[in-house]
């Protein structure tokens, strides 16, 4: 059997085969954050489609860390309900599940929130939205609810918590020298700029206690102009949390001020397998210099690709998120043997039904589904 289909351990808990779902916002909770059973039976599905590990779509623990619509919550213990039921839902269907806690700081939309964006620094996005200085204050308020949402997780089932600090979001934004342009102590040096990750790790993993998995989507770099987080830097922010006790990184890149063709969601079809994987140098160094389970995501679209990023130590776990919206039965496919590659074509058009508030699907999918059903709708000639 491949490697791709050994189970693993991350922590105490042990994962059936090696892919992993990479966190996607859904658009699919209520407007307040709550799980619904739409969203409930999507992540049933991907459990069904045999990724071994799921991380669930980036849930904001403070209302004012809201990105996206109908995105899902952790802010509040009345939101724990739903969230057990996901949980107990993807364990019955026989897959494990993450919570990916997140904030979005500067990013964070005014119009749902309805407050000013608040990060490390001001800060004037693409979109033109302002964002102002969080006080020391609510940076440690924002800690806290780090350490109050991993604690939710955990009472509501979940097998483990990622912290989002990747993608130009609130602790990517710490740090990134290119959002993050503080002169006290949680700017200037790599130090400074790392130091609100450390303490959010550390009040997590005191809610959690030593056994729950606790992990980290981090940015492999940031390419953005001037200065951005860089490889070197994403591995000594890796040792430094290695040493503090962190379980496992998944590395991403990009911000959405990085030019289109590097931003975290690359639009454009991958056509051959020289084209995927978009971060392999960084998995190389980080292999070689950190010494942590490594999940690795971006543009991976064929088994003997994942395959051989295990086989050569490139990868410990492959994360994919587009090609599961394509075929959320994708693992199931390739471990009975049909391992043609993904059919997602990286067009990013999933992300429009989901921002009109219709589910997150492939539109490509849907219409030759239409098509098909057309077809067979067609009365036969006689
Ligand atoms: C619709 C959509 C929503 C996403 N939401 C998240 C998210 O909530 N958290 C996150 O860390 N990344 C998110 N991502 C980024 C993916 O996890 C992944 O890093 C990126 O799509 C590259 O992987 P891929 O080439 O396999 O799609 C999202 C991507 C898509 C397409």
């Amino acid at each position: 059997m491949s490697e791709l289909f050994e189970s693993v351990s991350i922590n105490r808990l042990e994962v059936k085969n090696r892919f992993v779902r990479s966190a996607t916002w859904e658009g699919m909770a209520d407007e307040k954050g709550a799980c619904t059973t739409q969203l409930i039976e999507y992540m049933r599905q991907l459990a069904l489609g045999e990724v071994g590990l799921i991380i669930s779509g980036h849930s904001y623990v403070l209302p004012a860390g809201q990105a996206s619509f109908r995105q899902l919550g952790v802010y509040e213990d009345r939101l724990v309900p739903g969230l057990s039921d996901m949980a107990a839902a993807v364990h019955e269907a026989g897959g494990k599940i993450i919570l990916q806690l997140a904030h979005a700081g500067c990013h964070a939309d005014a119009d749902l929130t309805g407050t000013e964006p608040a990060g490390p620094s001001p800060f004037t996005g693409k979109s033109g939205a302002a964002c102002r200085e969080m006080t020391r204050s609510e940076i440690s308020e924002t800690v806290e609810a780090f350490g109050l949402a991993a604690e939710r997780a955990q009472k509501a089932g979940f097998d483990g918590v990622q912290l989002h600090a990747a993608h130009g979001y609130f602790l990517s934004q710490f740090l990134s020298p290119f959002y993050n342009r503080r002169t006290d102590s949680y700017g200037g040096s790599l130090e400074n700029r790392a130091r609100i990750v450390l303490e959010t790790y550390h009040r997590v993993r005191e809610a959690v206690g030593p056994e729950y998995p606790v992990l980290i989507k981090i940015n492999s770099e940031d390419f953005v102009q001037g200065e951005g987080f860089t490889v070197s830097e994403m591995i000594q922010v890796s040792r430094r949390l290695k040493e503090a006790g962190l379980d496992a990184v998944e590395m991403s890149g990009g911000t959405q001020n990085s030019p289109a063709k590097l931003n975290p969601v690359r639009l454009g079809k991958i056509k051959t397998a020289t084209d995927e994987v978009y971060y392999r140098e960084a998995a190389r160094a980080f292999k070689a210099q950190v010494g942590l389970p490594l999940i690795l995501v971006g543009g991976i679209r064929s088994y003997e690709v994942a395959e051989a990023l295990v086989q050569s130590g490139e990868a410990d776990f492959i994360a994919l998120s587009r090609p599961l919206i394509r075929e959320p039965q994708l693992i199931k496919r390739w471990k009975s043997g049909d391992t043609a590659r993904a059919a997602c074509r990286s067009d990013n058009l999933c992300f429009r039904p989901a921002v009109e508030g219709k589910g997150l699907f492939c539109v490509v999918e849907a219409r030759e589904a239409d098509k098909r059903s057309e077809n067979s709708s067609i009365p036969e000639k006689r």
